[in-house]
């Protein structure tokens, strides 16, 4: 499978993975998708992110040729989704949202039938199921109704269906939703390796920051239908100036100190709390850390504490587009870090 993968691999190298240019998708007056661009490089673990009804799981079915777009092209693998579908599909893993896997039949009947649908031989589809079903940690429950299996051994058996046929590029959307912790942890855990050790090029939707933050190399961040900021986890927050912050507590006068910190190139501000603790906003936070300890010091003060919090993608969310990711209750206490911890709730199962 591993050749037949890195074959693969050189074919998208040559051809691009996914290919979007100004992908458009109207349900009538609505406008679902608005004018998508996207490159994703051979190998990547790419991530669309982004809140309920920002167009992600349209934007996916468009590219996985389940709908048309309105206007606007895209290729995947190098094919064509509207003038090569066919294509499109032999060379594609979908995982759809919503589970699948039919519950009157065994984990390995529901693998096994894909790969006939694929029209793979017996043997072939014997081989590769078994080495699936052993990936995704299923092997001793194979011979098992569906119907016997929890949420998170259903989409690992998904997982597993869904490459039944090697394809070079695996669409997954929302892979985890609804499931406990640390069912999203092994289909995590999954996720990664099938990229280190398959190249495997995988465009994933979520709304969930960590799972984001965690899995993808690069992340698009979908809001209204339109990308707002594409780039690594580090360059989508480098994106957000001023938003690493520095806590810090000394003993001694700390005006001195303020002046000297505030005369630093990259901190914009620095201000005392009820406390008396001092808030530093600047960029590149770990790099100032020494820089900040540097200029107490000189100012004759004592550091007895310190703290740096990096900018979350919660927070590089907010100052997109001024709204949080997820409907959630306000935060208590003005905590400047996200405290979702991306667990689902039950408005997340569909
Ligand atoms: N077939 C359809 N007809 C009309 N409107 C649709 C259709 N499919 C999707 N939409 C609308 O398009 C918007 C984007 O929906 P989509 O399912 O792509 O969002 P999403 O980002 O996947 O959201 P979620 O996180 O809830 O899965 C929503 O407002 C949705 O109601
Ligand atoms: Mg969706």
């Amino acid at each position: 499978m591993s050749a037949e993968f890195a074959n693969g691999r050189a074919a998208d190298a040559a051809r691009g993975a996914i290919k979007a240019h100004d992908l458009v998708k109207r349900f009538g007056e609505f406008t679902a998708v608005d004018g998508v661009s996207l490159e994703v490089r051979p190998g990547e673990l790419f991530g669309l992110l982004g809140p309920n009804g920002a167009g992600k799981t349209t934007l996916t079915r468009m590219l996985t040729t389940l709908l048309a777009p309105t206007s606007g092209s895209a290729l995947v693998a190098g094919f064509d989704i509207v003038r090569e579908s066919a294509q499109v599909r032999e060379v594609i893993g979908v995982i759809p949202q919503a589970l699948t896997s039919d519950l009157d039949l065994t984990g390995w009947e529901n693998v096994d039938i894909y790969g006939e649908f694929y029209g793979l031989a017996r043997r072939v589809r014997r081989e590769r199921a078994r080495h699936l079903l052993q990936m995704v940690g299923l092997s001793e429950r194979a011979n098992d109704l569906v119907g016997t299996y929890s949420g998170g051994m259903r989409r690992r058996l998904e997982i597993a269906r869904g490459l039944i046929h090697s394809p070079r590029v695996l669409f997954l959307d929302e892979p985890t939703i609804g499931l406990d912790p640390q069912s999203r942890r092994a289909v995590w855990e999954l996720l990664r390796q099938l990229r280190s050790e398959t190249g495997l090029t995988i465009s994933l939707t979520t709304h969930y920051m960590d799972e984001a933050e965690t899995l993808c190399d690069r992340i698009a961040i979908v809001d209204g239908g339109k990308i707002i900021a594409l780039g690594t986890p580090s360059e989508l927050k480098a994106m957000v100036k001023g938003s690493d912050r520095i806590e810090l507590e000394i003993s001694g006068d700390d005006t001195l100190t303020i002046e000297r910190l505030r005369a630093q190139p990259d901190i914009h501000d620095v201000t005392r709390d009820s406390t008396g603790l001092l808030i530093i906003s600047c960029d590149d936070g770990a790099r100032m850390v020494p820089r900040v300890m540097d200029q107490v010091e000189s100012a004759g003060a004592r550091i007895t504490s310190i703290r740096l919090e990096r900018i979350s993608l919660e927070d590089v969310f907010i100052r997109f587009t001024g709204r949080r990711l997820r409907d959630e209750p306000a935060r208590k206490g003005g905590g400047f870090f996200s405290l979702n911890m991306g667990m689902p709730r039950p408005s997340d199962m569909k």
